[in-house]
């Protein structure tokens, strides 16, 4: 007899080749190191085991257990209501950009401590520092608006023995800089990496939640269920992600010789050509596109420099080579 089971694909080629969630999720394996999963695994329409995605529990269990499991951790968790992120796609964001810089340092992947990275917008479950610090030990800062984000974000160094002495939360006391008061301009950082808050008002965050959910359950939706978390400042920003690029561009300037390379993720398609404009008319030395997928989303990084090529090699040398 033919075999009736829908055949869910097993793995997704479109994640960059070193990101540990190509294949899909082993619940076993994941149970063995958080048993508190095992409660919300649950088979779906395809007979494989899985989660309710549904369940705003299950999905943060989920992701504890993927952080204790790939990434070296021994505890996590986030204030209810924030928001969740998806591992696989934070874990690209860096894999893509450790080959960027392995462009600029002679083809070799630059790991250790002294690769200084700045997240800004480090949110309350630190993700990104989390994945860059056990994926290639850079050291972090990370900013953000949110007291109690930066609370939760040093409550998740300070129960993880890893983090400690690699990643340092700063408050950003003034929403509408990125780099003033958190770092000085004598301060050099290697790479800075932002994944902004997107949506341009509440309402506009509301119908995007909608829109996923309703994709999600693949019937209409009208009662925004915040399950994937996400408090207000973490979703959406005056302006959207447009206007806080253009802001974190315009002020990278400033400290565009003590920073190697800066970047942001842009969810917007439609927002590139304003940026490209932006960046040619601060005369960038360079810039660049990478972009990113996982099933049927796409996204994409800009990242760009003001280093000439010149003083980019001196800085390699000086900071990444150099015993
Ligand atoms: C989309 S969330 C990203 C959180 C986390 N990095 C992640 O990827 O899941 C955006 C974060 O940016 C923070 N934020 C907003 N304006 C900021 C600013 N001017 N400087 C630093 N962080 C800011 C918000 O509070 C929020 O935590």
């Amino acid at each position: 007899m033919a075999d009736k089971k829908k055949k869910h694909p097993d793995k997704k080629p479109r994640l960059h080749a070193r990101n540990k969630h190509r294949d899909r999720y082993n619940f076993k394996e994941l149970i063995d190191t958080c048993p508190d999963l095992a409660q919300f695994v649950v088979k779906n329409k395809f007979g494989d085991e899985s989660i309710d995605f549904f369940n705003a529990d299950a999905v943060k269990m989920l992701n504890k257990a993927l952080l204790i499991h790939y990434y070296g951790l021994t505890d996590w968790d986030i204030p209810k209501g924030y928001l969740c992120p998806p591992i696989p796609g934070r874990a690209d964001y860096i894999h893509h950009m450790a080959d960027h810089l392995k462009g600029s340092n002679f083809g070799r992947l630059p790991e250790g401590e002294k690769i200084r990275c700045l997240d800004i917008g480090v949110g309350a479950n630190c993700v990104y520092p989390i994945i860059g610090v056990h994926e290639y030990g850079w050291s972090f800062i990370g900013s953000d608006i949110d007291p109690v984000a930066i609370d939760s974000a040093n409550s998740i160094i300070n129960s993880n023995e890893m983090l400690q002495g690699k990643v340092e939360c700063r408050l950003q006391s003034k929403s509408s800089d990125i780099f003033y008061g958190v770092i000085l301009r004598s301060e050099p950082i290697d790479l800075t990496i932002c994944n902004p808050p997107f949506h341009a008002s509440r309402a506009e965050a509301t119908a995007g939640t909608l829109r996923k959910l309703t994709n999600l359950k693949k019937k209409k939706v009208t009662k925004a269920d915040l399950n994937f978390g996400g408090k207000e400042g973490e979703l959406w920003t005056d302006g959207g992600e447009k206007r806080f690029i253009r802001r974190m561009i315009k002020e990278s300037k400033k400290f565009g010789k003590s920073c190697c390379w800066f970047s942001t993720l842009v969810s917007k398609q439609s927002n590139l050509n304003e940026i490209y404009k932006l960046l040619d008319e601060l005369e960038v030395e360079e810039y660049k596109t990478i972009q990113m997928g996982q099933g049927n989303k796409s996204s994409r990084i800009v990242t760009w420099t003001f280093l000439t090529h010149e003083e980019e090699a001196h800085w390699v040398k000086e900071r990444w080579t150099k015993k």
